[in-house]
């Protein structure tokens, strides 16, 4: 096989097979094909696109480059969850209770954060003692015991999507629905999920900006699980506003006990809820929708999320009296408060401005070595549809440096998230669609 024939084969429009994209992807990461050619190959799939049955053929070749998690030792359907990149996004540390309280086994790898968007091992780590660092045994131990288990992603998992996106995102063919589904769907399944359920989110914060675009690349991505047999449900959720209010480490972790206490911001909750119910309708632990997402709101307000929360916390070496003491979580030594600069409606709070601006603050990482703080971060008081009065707070930065000219350019920053109206504005909707 010569890798010049599958290029040209992609470029004009035919479908490559199994054993062309196999041989593609496992000479590119022993590094017999050279990156010009994989260059090439990728250009010619953001043209061409690829069928479904090479798509997933693609998401297998990833999947099989490096080390795979065997969950078959642990009883039942594992079901994963996984969001395409949010802000204020600590939805996994609701969900993941939720979903193990319900009696479905939660073994999940996390990332950490890196540019605008969060990761859950950092927020984890805002947990005094937490360890995200486990051995495989305890790590499969630990699910066995008591259901949950989430941990920093170790090993050597899928280096063919390594180096393919770090191609792809000097070759301009990042935003490709095949290359992204394939990239996404490779990593679930080499964790080990049986079942995986998506929350792709849409609008401006996202990597897909309209409702269209989503849609096709949920489609595809569930057109993969189909294709090998890992049940897959993705749902739409918007992007045009951050999820919650909080965004930063230790500011979301409280928000996750505030939510499992039945206290939470109700548009987070909604979205946990219903991605909890998504999952345990997967994992065989109710037959529909609705039954399931009785027995999570059950769960919810019981407490008994939050007892398997607090379990989670212990077993992995946290201090587990932060759910009950919230102050035992590191605390900024300033907050700022962000007045609104005129009267209105708040008509758009740009999410991924958000971002980078706690980034800036220091709650997250510009490169993969930055140190980052886990106590410092925005807190929004406001959402789309919002009325607010001039020199009302909007927001509070929550900081651990006190210099005025960097306070005040991050207050800026707040404000020019924000765009106002004079008329009134509606609420966003929350999710848009489920594609199964
Ligand atoms: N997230 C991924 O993991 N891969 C992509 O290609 C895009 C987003
Ligand atoms: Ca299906």
């Amino acid at each position: 096989m010569r890798t010049v024939d599958i290029i040209h084969k992609k470029r004009n429009g035919e479908a490559l097979s199994r054993e062309e994209i196999d041989f593609l992807i496992a000479g590119y990461v022993q590094g017999d094909i050279p990156d010009y050619q994989v260059s090439a190959w990728a250009m010619a799939v953001y043209f061409q696109g690829m069928s479904a049955r090479e798509t997933a053929d693609l998401t297998m070749a990833m999947t099989r480059s490096g080390d795979q998690v065997d969950l078959s030792g642990i009883p039942g359907l594992k079901v994963d969850k996984h969001s395409t990149g949010g802000v204020g996004d600590t939805t996994t540390l609701i969900v993941a209770p939720l979903v193990a309280a319900a009696g479905v086994p939660v073994a999940k790898m996390s990332g950490r954060g890196l540019g605008h968007t969060g990761g859950t091992v950092d927020k984890l780590e805002a947990i005094p003692g937490f360890a995200v660092e486990r051995t495989k045994e305890q790590f499969l131990q630990q699910v066995r015991d008591i259901g949950l288990a989430v941990v920093g992603q170790s090993g050597n998992m899928t280096p063919a999507d390594k180096k393919l996106y770090g191609l792809r995102d000097v070759t301009a063919t990042v935003d490709s629905v095949p290359l992204i589904a394939s990239s996404i769907m490779s990593k679930k399944i080499a964790s080990g999920a049986d079942r995986i359920v998506l929350d792709v989110k849409t609008g401006r914060g996202a990597f897909m900006k309209t409702l269209d675009d989503s849609i096709v690349l949920a489609q595809a991505m569930v057109d993969i699980g189909t294709e090998i047999g890992r049940d897959t449900l993705a749902v739409i959720t918007n992007m045009d506003e951050p999820l919650g209010p909080s965004i930063g480490n230790a500011l979301e972790v409280l928000e996750a006990i505030e939510t499992l206490r039945g206290e939470g911001p109700a548009e987070l909750t909604e979205l946990c809820l219903v991605l909890a119910a998504h999952m345990i309708v997967l994992g065989g632990q109710a037959s529909s929708f609705a039954e399931a997402k009785d027995t999570v709101e059950r769960l919810l307000h019981s407490g008994a999320a939050l007892e398997k929360l607090r379990q989670f916390i212990a077993v992995q070496g946290g201090d587990a009296a932060v759910v009950d003491e919230p102050q035992r979580l590191p605390q900024a030594a300033y907050r700022v408060a962000v007045p609104a600069p005129q009267d209105g409606y708040v008509a758009r709070i740009d999410a991924e401005s958000l971002g980078v601006t706690a980034m800036m603050l220091g709650a997250g990482r510009a490169t993969k070595e930055d140190r980052i703080d886990l106590a410092v971060g925005i807190k929004l008081f406001k959402r789309v549809g919002d009325r607010v009065k001039a020199g009302e707070p909007i927001a509070e930065l929550y900081m651990n440096r006190s210099e005025p000219e960097e306070t005040r350019r991050m207050s800026e920053r707040t404000v020019s998230a924000f765009a106002f109206s004079e008329a009134p504005v509606d609420r966003l909707k929350l999710i848009y669609a489920v594609v199964t």
